[in-house]
């Protein structure tokens, strides 16, 4: 890294402010990413999760800019400190090619069977780092292919001759040897699946210690999630309701919905995580005031009329909860509102 007088602003790589990324369709607008806050350091990996629909894959593809037709963002989005939200399609696209990069749940494959893997490299590394010699080119590729557990007795292969797994650890492979500054990495489930975790955690270490990138990591594996995450940010109906140090908040959840989920996983030990009580609210229409309310064991009075601060609390957390703000002396409840919520009012809830 080069020195910079202002060594803060160099290290946070992304600062998302009240992000917000929404669907326009024709039952109104899905607001799949509300009021989005976080940062995110050089080199750290931030794991991202939540039930299925609460809007991970909107937030990464809303943080790259790699959003549908229809779909819209606003609040504040900086890379670097560039505001991310008023460059023009053309410098998006010119920082998403380099610096940006997207492992995708499915990675479409881009890899011509007449080209050799270290043609692909050599195309990749040209493209986008005009003059680069030979040798740094042979350099730099063997380097991505050992981080992706690929020998480099492959180098000189074609695609046919890997197997669909290495095939797509070769595309990660190829987005990384760009050494960008940021990448969002949604589910690679399907390029990992064949390792072992030891091996996937392996790999996210290298990733950070080799290429310096930082990565949001969205994954329904929360061991992975323990073990190779700086730190964690759960989502829950299109917010994030805690984030912090990924040891600190699976040993301390604070939000009900974190407790919810790592205990549900823990208990199951399975990929789904659908299993707390109720379903995620529909994004068109979400709960007044904390989301969760209608699903939530300790829900009180004052959580169905007025929404959650997000605070931080001790132990490097930050939570948007009542009963968490109100364990820490954070706030004040009087007594009405710190009734637990009514019975009929949860099931009403429950079933809108
Ligand atoms: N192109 C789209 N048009 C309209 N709504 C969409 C579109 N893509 C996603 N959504 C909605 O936005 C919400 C968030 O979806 P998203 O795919 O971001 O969730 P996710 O957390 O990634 O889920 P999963 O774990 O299943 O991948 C969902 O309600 C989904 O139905
Ligand atoms: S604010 Fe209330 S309803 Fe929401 S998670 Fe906290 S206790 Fe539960
Ligand atoms: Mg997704």
């Amino acid at each position: 890294m080069s020195p910079r007088a202002d060594d803060q602003a160099v290290e946070v790589v992304i600062e998302a402010e009240d992000l917000r990324v929404w669907y326009g369709t024709e039952r109104g607008p899905v607001r799949a990413v509300d009021e989005v806050d976080f940062t995110l350091r050089r080199g750290e990996i931030l794991g991202l999760v939540g039930e299925s629909g609460c809007g991970k894959s909107t937030l990464g593809r809303g943080l790259l800019g790699l959003l549908p037709e229809g779909a819209a963002r606003d609040g504040a989005l900086r890379f670097l400190g560039t505001d991310m939200l008023t460059l023009s399609r053309r410098e998006q696209n010119r920082l998403r090619g380099r610096e940006l990069g997207m492992i995708f749940q499915e990675p479409l494959t881009r890899l011509n069977p007449l080209m050799r893997i270290s043609e692909h490299f050599a195309e990749t590394l040209r493209v986008h780092e005009k003059g680069i010699s030979k040798d740094e080119v042979k350099r730099r590729s063997l380097q991505a292919l050992r981080v992706m557990g690929i020998p480099p007795t492959r180098f000189r292969a074609y695609p046919h001759e890997f197997s669909g797994g290495m095939r797509q650890r070769l595309m990660i492979a190829l987005t990384l040897v760009l050494r960008p500054s940021f990448v969002v990495a949604d589910e690679p489930t399907t390029a990992l699946d064949v390792l072992v975790e030891a091996q996937i955690i392996r790999i996210l270490h290298d990733l950070r210690d080799t290429f310096d990138t930082s990565l949001l990591l969205i994954t329904h594996n929360l061991g992975i999630v323990a073990e190779a995450c700086d730190r964690v940010a759960v989502m829950y109906a299109g917010k994030i309701v805690e984030i912090g140090p990924a040891a600190e908040v699976f040993r301390h959840p604070q939000h009900p919905y974190t407790r919810e989920l790592l205990r549900s996983t823990i208990s199951l030990s399975t990929t789904g995580l659908n299993f707390i009580e109720g379903a995620p609210p529909d994004l068109t229409t979400p709960p007044p005031a904390c989301r969760f309310h209608p699903r939530c064991p300790d829900a009180m009075s004052v959580c169905a009329t007025r929404e959650p601060p997000a605070l931080d609390l001790p132990g490097g957390s930050r939570a948007a909860c009542w009963a968490a703000a109100a364990r820490h002396d954070l706030v004040t409840l009087d007594a009405e509102e710190s009734a637990p919520l009514e019975r009929e009012e949860l099931s009403v809830a429950d079933e809108a």
